[in-house]
């Protein structure tokens, strides 16, 4: 057997769950340069915009075809009050944001991050304040953005500016409930979670999806008792639609085995794999507690919504560190692709899920420098992976040919295939080796003939530690890929050391 060859069958015939769209969600918060900067730079600003919402980060995002954006933490959720960011600007309270040491305008507050989704052409989620709130708060804001005309809340936000209820109907109550969302006990915060589900109203078409606090990565005993506590129909156990789960692949949580954050550019072929396996084990975490919750919800109605996820380094020291600002090599993109593969492979119970964060906030989609704007790699792979949103999954099976190192194991090459409305296949590879090539080799079961690739491209760098930044926005970019061949009804491609490919079949 050569071992740079690996054998992939895709079975074209054998449709799996759809792929829900929501699965490439995205995450901003008030925290560093995210909002302020990043997305809002008010109406006055030299820097083109729609309303202070910056126009080349709008184009960038709707080029990604983000489903959803949630919104306003994160931990600032816990301590945000909506009420501070509606009504005349100028009038607004100008306040410190006590999670992340930040001066707070509230110039972004409630109808801007709903123009901004509209601009996005996005669904809002918004995480509620279950912390530092009160239930009547949160209901509040619900009534505030659902309710048609004809109450005073409804009333007021047609007073400022948006007649037509929004119709937001995913719904966070509270965040990281066990930490900085209020240091609560499993038992507690089920409690809470009902109490404050319970006054969420549905208006009209909306019915809501209410999220609840889930576990940190490998706190299983969290999820067992919110899964017991949140079902139990004596209790009214339909209010929970999704439970939460936050995982940072930051070298200090599990599977950590020397605790360290790690730094973005700099690294040996050990903090590689260390990175690499920490992605993979996502895969544990994610079969771990969909066992919990099909015990307690067989029929699978409730999602896993992974609403943090992604890389979490030492902040670039050009920049303070609250900001938690981290530039981002190929071993990034490489990373996003595994773990958006295993959201895919785990589709039947993952039904959203948000990359923490989307602008200039750890494993970010986009950096801007004053008025330059770059796409960061992993908005790349964001980019090849949309003909995957609400198709259906294909089985792919093969020699993933697992990598077992100190800190975990991970696969050589994660392939990801799926068939859109239009009957397009496409297939996803992320190749995990930073320094050798492999050759694939594809099948395809229940095809009648794949002679002809629509589209392929590729997203590899010719470093591994090249990064994008103003002077030089594509040194990590896609380009078209056409390097593979046939023979008979088998695709045979060879992949350069750490990439991203993606070819489409009409
Ligand atoms: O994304 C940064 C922070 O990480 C979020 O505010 C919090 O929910 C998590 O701990």
């Amino acid at each position: 057997m050569n071992p740079d060859r690996i054998a992939f069958a895709v079975a074209a015939d054998q449709p799996g769950p759809k792929i829900n769209r929501h699965i490439f969600g995205q995450f901003a918060e008030h925290l560093g340069r995210c909002v302020y900067e990043g997305i809002w730079v008010g109406e006055d600003s030299p820097i083109p915009n729609v309303r202070g919402l910056r126009s080349d980060v709008v184009a960038a995002l709707r080029a990604i075809k983000v489903p959803n954006l949630r919104w306003p933490g994160g931990c600032f959720a816990d301590a945000y009050h909506w009420r501070n960011g509606i009504g005349p600007r100028e009038k607004r309270h100008r306040m410190r944001n006590d999670t992340w040491g930040q001066i707070e305008t509230n110039a972004f507050g409630t109808h801007e991050f709903l123009d901004l989704c509209a601009q996005v052409g996005c669904e809002p989620v918004i995480c509620g304040n279950l912390g530092s709130g009160t239930v009547q708060e949160m209901r509040d804001w619900v009534e505030y953005l659902n309710a048609p005309v004809g109450t005073v809340l409804s009333n007021e936000r047609a007073a400022n500016g948006h007649p037509a209820p929004y119709g937001v109907r995913f719904w966070g109550v509270g965040n990281e409930s066990w930490g900085c969302g209020g240091v609560m006990r499993p038992e507690y915060y089920a409690d809470e979670f009902r109490r404050y589900s319970n006054f969420l109203g549905n208006y009209e078409k909306t019915r809501l999806y209410r999220i609840a606090t889930g576990p940190a990565v490998d706190d299983y005993a969290w999820t067992e008792v919110i899964m017991r506590e949140c079902t139990n129909p004596r209790f009214n156990g339909a209010v929970m639609d999704g439970l939460s789960l936050h995982y940072y692949m930051n070298g200090l949580t599990p599977p950590a085995k020397a605790p360290r954050l790690m730094p973005a550019t700099k690294f040996d072929a050990a903090d590689w794999n260390r990175v690499m396996a920490h992605g993979w084990f996502l895969d544990e975490l994610l079969t771990k507690h969909t066992a919990i919750m099909d015990r307690h919800d067989p029929q699978r109605r409730i999602g896993l919504v992974v609403d943090e996820w992604g890389a979490w380094y030492e902040n670039d020291p050009s920049h303070p560190a609250n900001e938690l600002y981290q530039q981002q090599t190929i071993r990034d993109a490489v990373l996003a692709a595994l773990t958006l593969n295993l959201f895919i492979a785990h589709a039947e119970r993952v039904s959203m899920a948000n990359v923490a964060q989307v602008i200039n906030v750890l494993h970010a989609m986009i950096f801007t420098f004053g008025d330059k704007m770059v796409r960061t790699p992993s908005w790349h792979v964001f980019d090849l992976y949309t003909p995957h949103q609400d198709a259906i999954r294909l089985p792919v099976t093969g020699d993933l040919q697992m990598r077992t190192h100190e800190d975990g194991a991970y696969p050589r090459v994660s392939a990801t295939a799926s068939r859109a409305a239009d009957g397009s296949i496409t297939v996803t590879l992320a190749h995990t080796d930073p320094t050798k090539p492999v050759t694939v080799e594809l099948t395809f079961a229940g095809l009648p003939a794949v002679g002809s690739a629509k589209a392929g491209r590729m997203l590899t760098a010719s470093a591994l530690t090249d990064i994008n930044t103003p002077d030089t926005p594509n040194r990590v970019t896609s380009v078209p890929w056409t390097d593979f061949s046939f023979d008979g009804a088998k695709l045979i491609a060879t992949l350069p050391p750490a990439c991203i490919a993606v070819m489409s079949f009409a």
